[in-house]
């Protein structure tokens, strides 16, 4: 059968043959889930979170030898990170209040993570000198996209413009949005409240036309709750020319997830993709975990980032490097979108990718001109 033709302005923009970008998941999203969607014809992104400098290097050159096609790496570059030059990770740890690792000592016991282990992670995520290294690296290797998952571009812009590398940025809002506008970035991302991951507070629906109509002509991409053609199409009708999807590929088996993980977002309702400040202190939507249910509904307000982050490392990493064991398993960080009905089917990234642009398809040409009378 030939190939199915799909084109929107982001193809032209990102260099990619579907405007279906797969968004950054920090863990979640590294170069074989990267590789097979650009190799599908979307745009792969690299959560580079869980990334240090060294790591990240290596991660490129494996995309690199896995696919020629244009692919994105997504940093986290908030603005905090000006109050923070010259502060250590241990630095920061400082700043948290005694009481603070008091109520930790009981989770640790409660969550069976031994006292003596400390995770071994570097401070690439937290700390400015960190994520300059990091942003350091995508320039050397001349990566074909950056995106800020959360944060601006604007210091890194005049580098990615000499070098030819395309910029994604995303807002939760107009407000947000319009710094996108003032940073000059080539995509902008629409996010609503239903999204996997730290979100805003607007839904999808409402937050994409007021996107769209304040960017104006900057291309957007929708994202938040979008997981099969429907929303491909429906977010086109809202005047975005592409989308940013997480949860849709985290069944793929190209994406670093647990069996376990699976299951639990298989069989997750819509009771299970929660709100919570439980992992980083920034409202994040995951699947509810013994974790997130004890942290909720526990007598500690969150942090703010990246002290509360910092906080739970431990437990997080701890269960993280344990998850072939059940008890640890369940705690891990799962982030979900609010389409947990949707995300129900084991397929590969490049299936996702073709059903979605085949649905798509058919109902621009099929099912809405069946469904509304004009005449
Ligand atoms: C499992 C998972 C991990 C994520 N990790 C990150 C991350 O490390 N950095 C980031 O900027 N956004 C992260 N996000 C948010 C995504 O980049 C994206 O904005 C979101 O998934 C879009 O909504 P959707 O999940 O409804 O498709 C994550 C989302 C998911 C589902």
């Amino acid at each position: 059968m030939a190939k199915r033709k799909f084109h929107t302005r982001i193809c032209d923009v990102l260099g990619i043959e579907y405007p279906v970008i797969q968004a950054g998941m920090g863990g979640f999203s590294d170069p074989p889930l990267v590789i097979a969607v650009s190799e599908a014809g979307g745009l792969g992104t690299l959560g580079a979170a869980v990334y240090e400098p060294d790591t990240l290097d290596a991660a490129i050159k494996e995309i690199r030898r896995g696919t020629s096609k244009p692919f994105a790496i997504d940093l986290l570059l908030p603005d905090s990170l000006k109050d923070m030059e010259g502060v250590s990770k241990e630095g920061l740890m400082k700043y948290i209040p005694d009481n603070y690792f008091e109520y930790l000592k009981e989770l640790r016991k409660k969550f069976n993570v031994p006292d003596n282990y400390h995770s071994n992670r570097g401070g690439a995520l937290w700390t400015s000198e960190g994520t300059k290294a990091l942003v350091q690296v995508c320039l050397d290797n001349n990566v074909p996209v950056i995106a800020a998952g959360l944060g601006r571009l604007g210091w890194v812009m005049p580098e990615c413009r000499s070098r030819g590398i395309k910029t994604i940025a995303i807002g939760a809002n107009v407000k947000m949005a319009l710094k996108h506008v003032e940073d000059k970035v080539d995509v902008i991302v629409a996010q609503g409240y239903d999204a996997g991951g730290h979100t805003g507070n607007i839904g999808t629906l409402a937050v994409v036309p007021q996107i769209v109509d304040a960017v104006k002509p900057i291309p957007v991409a929708a994202a938040g709750g979008i997981a099969d053609g429907r929303g491909l199409v429906a977010a086109l009708a809202l005047g975005a020319e592409g989308v940013w999807c997480g949860s849709m590929f985290l069944l793929s088996p190209e994406a670093t997830v647990t069996e376990g993980q699976r299951d639990r977002i298989i069989a997750a309702t819509e009771r299970d993709a929660v709100i919570t400040k439980a992992i980083s202190g920034k409202t994040l939507r995951q699947l509810r975990t013994p974790f997130t249910e004890v942290w909720d509904k526990g007598p500690m307000p969150p942090l703010g980032w990246p002290f509360h982050n910092l906080l739970t490392l431990d437990i997080v990493d701890y269960a993280y490097q344990h998850k072939d064991q059940k008890q640890y398993d369940e705690i891990l960080v799962t982030p979900a979108s609010q389409a947990t009905r949707l995300l129900n089917r084991r397929r590969s990234a490049k299936k996702i990718i073709d059903d979605m642009i085949e649905e798509a398809a058919r109902v621009l040409e099929e099912d809405l001109a069946s469904k509304v009378q004009l005449r």
